[in-house]
């Protein structure tokens, strides 16, 4: 149903290469046709050595995301390398098995140096997932899925001029799987698949679910397997989350057909109720509408294939997470509060990103387990006295400019995926009280609280409680929303391990 083709070859983007040193070319996929980069793949333990030589005309810098590394191998704005420079990382895998991957972080520019190409998928493996026996090879298949715009000269077009559109962050007016506008995948009847999703959107989030009705089986998310799989009617995937899906082509026909698509959620009027009519201006882009279905992969059953005996495990993998009662602030968590501030822009706690610049709220002990509370917005509901800034005072309730139900507190929420580098997190706790109950209803059984994960979608109004452990490595590392354009405009903040 995609009615616009272009001509991959014929779009500039910006471009990773990479070639193996030591290994062998197992360790990189690179996607025919694709403006990603390629799809490294190491296992647990294995010593890292990437040379990144920046060949694009602007400053830059690589993020592992969701690796557990240094500050030096992190990808900190502070590091970031011009035109014709190179950078050495140099660290060993400690993550568990899983699905990860990479992409530039410099202050103000990420949403657009992804936007033109840079990212792709780190992906992980161990001894206790080599046991499953998980489809590998071509059953193991990455799908990354970004949502872009093409102008009338086939290029991909990144931002309107509105003001609008920035506020609201970047959304495409078409689905691109693994780099490519073809979005359809040839698999064999009786086959076993593992899909390894990547929302690799600047902005957009997307509640999928198969065309035909069956659950999705959910493996894995950002940190890797859950201890047992997961059978979901539908899924909300956020900008940055990555979940890995078993599919199991044994019912299927030769010459079927199934769909992944995204189906309607009502998010469209989040936040721009205001911006567009109002004081922002309109916005330039007919992008696809949160409120409507579309086509994410579209999958094409022919000849049987050769796994058909692959059976999905019971159980997938073993751990502990971790405990309230290890928290040292258990009785009285970290507060994050994800909210657009007085001067129109979008803050963490009321400030903005600044340099290497660190609150004390904001620094951490090495060793030790914390709770962070995170929430979105809450502020403009639960405290009608703050006159401070432009969005106080009689922008709340109804007696607000926008007048009606929630004022413009709520006009101006939007959802945040919140993103933690260096670690994985537990969820404790996600409370969607303060959630538009239409949204919460076409949404709630999306959300996977279980397992590793190290971004959240955290929709307007809604708080979480995460757990973490802090280890390893002292250091200056981010915090951020993981709309791209909130991050570069400067939702993002440092938090630093002593
Ligand atoms: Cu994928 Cu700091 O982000
Ligand atoms: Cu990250
Ligand atoms: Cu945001």
């Amino acid at each position: 149903s995609q009615t616009n083709i272009y001509p991959d070859s014929s779009t500039k983007t910006y471009s990773y290469r990479a070639s193996i040193i030591k290994g062998s070319e197992d360790n990189l996929q690179n996607i025919e046709g694709s403006y990603l980069g390629p799809v490294i793949r190491v296992k647990k333990g294995d010593k890292v050595r990437v040379r990144y030589e920046n060949q694009i005309p602007a400053e830059s810098i690589v993020h592992w995301h969701g690796l557990h590394v240094s500050h030096e191998n992190d990808g900190h704005p502070e590091h970031v390398i011009s035109e014709g420079e190179t950078y050495y990382y140099e660290f060993e895998v400690m993550n568990r098995a899983g699905t990860y991957w990479f992409h530039p972080h410099p202050h103000k520019h990420t949403g657009e140096q992804v936007y033109k190409g840079l990212a792709g998928l780190f992906i992980v493996s161990d001894k206790e997932e080599e046991k499953l026996n998980l489809p590998q090879g071509e059953y193991d298949i990455p799908v990354v899925i970004q949502d872009r715009t093409f102008n009338d000269n086939k290029q991909l077009q990144y931002l309107g001029d509105g003001q609008m559109d920035r506020m609201q962050g970047f959304l495409g007016e078409q689905i691109l799987i693994n780099g490519k506008i073809d979005n359809t995948l040839n698999l064999g009847a009786n086959g076993k698949y593992r899909l390894r999703l990547l929302n690799g959107s600047n902005s957009r989030a997307y509640k999928l679910a198969w065309d035909n009705g069956e659950a999705i089986t959910v493996l894995g998310v950002d940190g890797g397997l859950l201890k047992a799989p997961k059978r979901m009617s539908y899924l909300m995937l956020g900008p940055a989350q990555r979940v890995d899906v078993w599919l199991d082509l044994s019912q299927q026909s030769e010459n079927s057909r199934i769909k992944l698509v995204h189906l309607p959620i009502p998010l469209d009027m989040m936040g721009g109720g205001m911006m567009n009519g109002g004081m922002m201006g309109n916005s330039s882009s007919n992008h696809l509408p949160y409120d409507t279905q579309f086509d994410i992969l579209e999958i094409n059953v022919g000849a049987f294939a050769e796994n058909k005996d692959a059976q999905l495990p019971g159980e997938l993998s073993s751990f502990n997470t971790l405990a309230a009662t290890d928290a040292i602030n258990k009785d009285n968590p970290r507060t994050f509060t994800f909210a657009m501030g007085g001067m129109m822009e979008w803050t963490i706690n009321g400030r903005t990103y600044n340099g290497t610049e660190v609150a004390e709220e904001e620094t951490v002990k090495l060793d030790t387990t914390e709770i962070w509370r995170i929430n979105n917005g809450n502020q403009f509901s639960s405290d009608p006295d703050d006159d401070s800034g432009m969005m106080g005072g009689g922008m709340h309730g109804n007696g607000g400019m926008m007048g009606g139900q929630g004022g413009m507190g709520n006009m101006m929420q939007m959802p945040h995926p919140v993103h933690i580098h260096q670690l994985q997190f537990n969820i404790l706790n996600r409370d969607a009280d303060k959630v538009d109950d239409k949204l919460w209803e076409a949404t709630k059984d999306g959300f996977i609280n279980e397992g590793w994960q190290d971004s959240v979608y955290l929709l307007p109004g809604m708080q979480m409680d995460l757990i973490m452990r802090f280890e390893d490595y002292k250091g200056l590392f981010l915090y951020h929303c993981h709309n791209l354009e909130h991050e570069d405009m400067g939702m993002m903040r440092n938090f630093k391990i002593v």
